[in-house]
């Protein structure tokens, strides 16, 4: 069997109309199915594949542990691998403070754990009226239910709707689709504004913390927030007593040329999130980063972090999580993500701006977004009815280019854009190859 669909098989598909080719093996960057095929993971899955397909340094480092000890339970022992993992991950710090880290099994359960800690936090202080969260919209934190209910899903949000929770949401800096004129001087001042109205129209003293991606992932195709705009959040934050979770669970882990995005703008959360590259996809594990002085005031009050899930510090995730981290060191990852970051950017650019459906293209290291348009003029979005994206991505697919598409970025149902982010040990023939694959892909899409 190379290939399954609906009603083949016993697995719940995610998509009921569509073939699932079966996958054989992968290699670096590439990706090979049963049929043969070959594929260039040019999104490392959904931002996943750090340290490329099929790495050996890594999965032997996972099998040694767990042939040790592969599970206990994370509330009775700890190990050498959690241990040693959440001290290589902190010393990396943007904040000495942040050097406490909880390890669980993806971005959705960090977004969840890093909630209830400022929630806890707020209640250890005696502040119990601090319930609010402010999000930003475009924006994906997750699809557990706290999660989704920070995240800008509609397409989520009309179904599930009944489950979910009221979170404030301001506008996120889309430099493409902002309204402000001169983005770079200006969006700063304008975005920090609106968090700061946000904060006195609620009551900052009913605000617990505000939850946002510093580099926007899919929700908004890599978009960088103008240059002072984190610069005042943090000012405004501080002023207010207000906690900063800094989801990277996309942009960080080297993904941006820096090992965290927060870096890029001098920022220093409350709380950190990584999930996605920290692992490189060989184990599900996230990571939620803490400061230490928080958890001397909960060790002086409760004494303990009430949250915990069954697989939280398992030896065989944390064991992941430091293969992975000693492969990026000893390989300089984070460094080639930054320079092979520049030539792709440079060459996506030579290759696509031209194109009269390509509006927008941003990013920094090995993450990059394109904004597919129907008019570049006048930056319309297409029908969302075409399913541009969607189309788009299966188009690449079956040409053997894999990206990541996203919706909805224009108003919140249009808006068709593809993420690009491979491994981070790409060589610069492989850079050249992906955007040559990227830019053919686009050319024969819109050509037929
Ligand atoms: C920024 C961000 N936060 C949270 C998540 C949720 O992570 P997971 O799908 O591992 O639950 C994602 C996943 O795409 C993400 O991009």
């Amino acid at each position: 069997m190379n290939s399954v669909r609906y009603p083949d098989g016993h697995v719940l598909l995610r998509n009921l109309n569509r073939d699932y080719p079966v996958i054989s093996h992968g290699e670096g960057p590439y990706l090979f199915d049963k049929s043969g095929k070959k594929y260039f993971d040019g999104s490392g899955g959904a931002l996943v594949v750090s340290a490329g397909h099929g790495n050996q340094e890594i999965a032997q480092k996972i099998f040694d542990q767990i042939s040790k000890v592969a599970y206990v339970n994370g509330t009775q022992f700890t190990s050498d691998a959690v241990e040693n993992f959440a001290s290589q991950l902190t010393a990396l710090s943007p904040d000495p403070d942040l050097s406490r880290a909880c390890f669980l099994g993806s971005g959705s359960e960090a977004t969840e754990a890093a909630v209830k800690f400022v929630r806890q936090l707020w209640m250890e202080r005696k502040e119990p009226k601090r319930a609010k969260i402010i999000a930003r919209a475009p924006s994906y934190h997750g699809n557990t239910l706290y999660a989704l209910s920070a995240s800008a899903r509609e397409h989520y949000k009309a179904y599930y709707g009944p489950f979910l929770h009221d979170v404030v949401t301001i506008a996120a800096p889309y430099e493409y689709r902002s309204a402000v004129e001169d983005y770079a001087r200006d969006g700063g001042k304008h975005y920090a504004n609106l968090f700061e109205q946000a904060l006195l129209r609620e009551g900052p003293e009913t605000v617990a913390a505000f939850i946002f991606e510093p580099i926007i992932g899919s929700s908004a195709g890599a978009s960088l927030p103008p240059p002072d705009y984190f610069t005042r959040i943090q000012s405004i934050a501080r002023k207010h007593g207000i906690l900063l979770i800094a989801d990277e669970i996309m942009c960080g882990a080297g993904r941006s040329g820096k090992f965290f995005a927060s870096e890029h703008f001098e920022l220093k959360p409350d709380i950190i999130l990584l999930g996605k590259g920290i692992s490189s996809g060989y184990v599900p594990v996230s990571a939620v980063m803490v400061r230490d002085s928080h958890l001397r005031e909960m060790k002086a009050g409760t004494g303990y972090f009430m949250h915990a899930q069954t697989y939280l510090q398992s030896p065989m995730m944390a064991a992941a999580g430091l293969a992975t981290l000693e492969y990026y060191e000893k390989n300089d990852l984070v460094k080639n993500s930054a320079e092979m970051g520049e030539t792709l950017h440079k060459l996506l650019h030579e290759a696509l701006d031209a194109h009269p459906n390509v509006g927008f293209i941003t990013g920094r290291g090995l993450f990059a977004g394109v904004e597919l348009v129907e008019d570049r003029t006048l930056k319309t979005p297409f029908n969302r009815a075409k399913k541009v994206a969607e189309g788009f991505t299966a188009h690449a697919f079956s040409r053997g280019l894999i990206v990541w598409p996203n919706t909805g970025q224009a108003d919140g149902v249009s808006g068709d854009l593809f993420m690009i982010g491979p491994p981070l040990n790409l060589t610069k023939a492989q850079v050249k190859e992906l955007v040559e694959l990227v830019a053919e892909s686009v050319r024969s899409y819109f050509a037929s």
